[in-house]
């Protein structure tokens, strides 16, 4: 009787390690944290450092109007406006009181999906800018964190090493339609210049979902264009 007891025991705690083990497997194939996908209209400020030149951007993205603004203010410097549709079409232009200037361009990708960090890879966490942080890494182009308790985004670098601060991240903020207006000078040139990141993306035999990620930050890659 005692002896049968015993085996029921033994059975049992081996199954019970058995379930114990199959648990922590599966855990740790599937447990990787996934970013939060980007809320569909926000407005952020972002502090960013590219190679030392620093700007502040005011990033105004808005998905159900398929329209995305980087208003750009290069330190102690000229403010330059990155307005971009999901059409493919962005204008790069200044206004008073810097000289009126405006560059079109075309993308074959529009702007970045709500989603656009989908698959990509869990790289563990760690503490930047005082923040503890999730971290991913997307197609060798960008590394973003974020944190994980809010799961706001803290930082994001790409590959380039620019790297963009998160200041603020107001979910739900929408710009009036009223400044998403490209100047008229925009409108009295020729033909849009050919664009230069397709040609990138496929210089490095990408994906078109690479190109995507690439063209979706056409703006902040492009800032320093005068
Ligand atoms: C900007 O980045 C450079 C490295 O590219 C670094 O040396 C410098 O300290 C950074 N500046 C600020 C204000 O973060
Ligand atoms: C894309 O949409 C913008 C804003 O409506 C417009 O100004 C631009 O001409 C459009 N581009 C194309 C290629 O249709
Ligand atoms: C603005 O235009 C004037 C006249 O063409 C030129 O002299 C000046 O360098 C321009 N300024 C900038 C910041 O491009």
């Amino acid at each position: 009787m005692a002896s049968t007891t015993t085996t029921e025991q033994r059975i049992c705690f081996c199954f019970g390690l058995f379930f114990l083990f199959l648990h922590l497997s599966i855990s740790t194939t599937t447990d990787n944290p996934v970013p939060a996908a980007w809320p569909e209209q926000f407005h952020s400020v972002l502090f960013i450092n590219r190679s030392g030149n620093l700007q502040k951007t005011d990033l105004w993205y808005d998905w159900p109007n398929g329209r995305n603004f980087n208003i750009i203010q290069h330190q102690l410097g000229v403010l330059k406006y990155d307005l971009e549709w999901n059409n493919g079409t962005s204008f790069y232009y200044t206004l008073d009181p810097f000289n009126h200037t405006c560059k079109i361009l075309h993308f074959d990708v529009g702007i970045l999906r709500p989603n656009w960090l989908d698959g990509a890879n869990y790289l563990g966490q760690q503490y930047v800018d005082n923040f503890l942080c999730n971290v991913w890494e997307k197609v060798d182009f960008i590394w973003y964190f974020e944190d994980v308790i809010t799961k706001r985004p803290v930082k994001w670098i790409f590959y380039s090493g620019m790297i963009a601060h998160v200041m603020t991240f107001e979910v739900g903020a929408v710009l009036d339609d009223a400044h998403w207006q490209a100047p008229v000078y925009c409108f009295s040139e020729a033909e849009p210049e050919p664009q230069m990141l397709a040609r990138k993306s496929s210089f490095l035999s990408l994906d078109l979902e690479p190109a995507a990620v690439l063209g979706g930050f056409r703006g902040t890659l492009m800032s320093d264009m005068r």
